[in-house]
């Protein structure tokens, strides 16, 4: 199967996962606040805020043509209207050394964190936040716009919603009045109901606010200058109904995915987002089959699904498709090999039938801190010691790597 001349092959990340010392954001607050349910802090992180030329520069000999990574809204806007060029540098910096090494540079305005101040009053369940991200991706565009060939607004603008329809999320009342997110919130000398953090943000409130960050984000971006496709990332699943489910199965991607997908028909292309099945009957989500494979983030090992998030994403939204994330934490890297395996074998018969999918990035580029579980998963492409921060790239990354270099499997 050869794939499409220009495709991109990448690896993803986000700032706050690698990065190291993200110390301004909302995120860093939860890790450190009494009664949190993080592992642990995420601390330094891989340092690729200063090894980041190490890393870019493995990620083309690996033979990969893009990188997509995010920048902190937390390190460049660090109080509200205050804005700092030094770190708009650091990241023009790391969109130049992808260029120097032949990368596409697929940038993401933000992936899950926020500053401290925008916790403080109320987050991403308050209108005003949209407009505040609105002039924070101005900002960054005026300075970044020229070194982007993809943008990607917010990563996932759904995943409250499918934390709640996974039972992660409880009510509203539960989500606010837990107790280490109150004491994240005196910490700021803010009431509890005015604080809210991205992937823990109240349904109800949140949808109207995401979705208008995500077109007046698209619009600061337009108008920056840069010419390049913009879109939106979803986190999508396979969701199967089995007898009797197929109404509440219905209900849930219209709620999780529907919405969403009829949005980005604004776009310029939709970024899938792809890990596991869901399979649903008549009282809601089933427990996996007996029998069943898991990851270690206790997901069903299934790529085959890769394939029906992307017929499913591409049919409603009408734009192309980048796989923006897929991938799997695991400890056995030939399973590693065989979930994309299989799921890029999907995606080629997606291809195949004329639908138009442009990249494909693998879900991570390093093992890197996943988020309320810490850095146990792992998710890289490339090992990394903790103690050194050696990185050590796996089989797998060969493996992909050489794909991408010849565009063909
Ligand atoms: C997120 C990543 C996360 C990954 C694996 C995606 O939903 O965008 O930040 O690490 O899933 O759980």
């Amino acid at each position: 199967m050869r794939f499409p001349p220009g495709f991109l092959w990448g690896a993803a990340a986000a700032a706050h996962q690698v990065e190291g010392g993200n110390s301004n954001c909302d995120s860093w607050l939860l890790e450190h606040t009494e009664g949190t349910i993080y592992a642990e802090p995420s601390g330094d992180a891989c340092d690729h805020y200063h090894r980041y030329a190490e890393d870019i520069a493995l990620l083309a000999a690996l033979g990969f043509n893009s990188y997509r990574f995010s920048i902190e809204w937390a390190r460049i806007e660090p109080e509200p209207g205050e804005f700092s060029l030094a770190q708009l540098e650091h990241y023009r910096r790391m969109l130049a050394a992808c260029h120097e090494h032949g990368l596409k540079t697929v940038l993401t305005m933000h992936h899950f964190t926020s500053p401290r101040w925008i916790a403080a009053r109320g987050g991403w369940e308050v209108p005003e936040t949209a407009k505040l991200f609105a002039r924070y991706c101005e900002r960054a565009v005026e300075h970044l716009g020229d070194l982007i060939d993809v943008a990607c607004t917010l990563n996932e603008l759904n995943l409250g919603i499918l934390l709640q329809q996974q039972g992660l999320l409880q009510s509203d009342e539960a989500i606010v009045s837990a107790p280490w997110r109150g004491a994240a919130a005196k910490a700021l000398g803010t009431n509890p109901e005015n604080f809210s953090s991205f992937p823990f943000c109240v349904r109800s409130r949140s949808r109207e606010v995401l979705l208008e960050a995500h077109r007046l984000g698209r619009q600061a971006l337009r108008a920056g200058g840069g010419k390049f496709p913009i879109g939106m990332t979803l986190a999508l699943r396979d969701l199967q109904a089995v007898a009797g489910g197929e109404e509440i199965c219905n209900r849930i991607r219209f709620e999780a995915e529907d919405v969403f997908l009829e949005e980005a028909r604004g776009d310029d292309f939709v970024g899938v987002q792809y890990y596991t099945l869901q399979r649903i009957g008549p009282n809601g989500l089933l427990h996996p089959a007996p029998g069943a494979k898991f990851t270690q983030m206790g997901y069903e090992f299934w790529p085959d699904g890769l394939e029906a998030a992307i017929r499913y994403a591409s049919a409603k939204a009408q734009v192309p498709v980048i796989v923006t994330e897929n991938g799997l934490a695991t400890d056995d890297d030939l399973q590693r090999i065989e979930y994309v395996e299989r799921a890029l074998a999907g995606m080629g018969r997606c291809l195949s039938d004329g639908i138009d999918v442009r990249g494909y990035f693998y879900w991570s580029m390093l093992d890197n801190f996943e988020w309320l579980f810490g850095y146990a998963p792992k998710f890289g492409l490339v090992a990394v010691d903790r103690a050194t921060q050696r990185r050590i790239p796996k089989p797998s990354a060969g493996w992909l790597g050489h794909i991408a270099s010849i565009n063909e499997i």
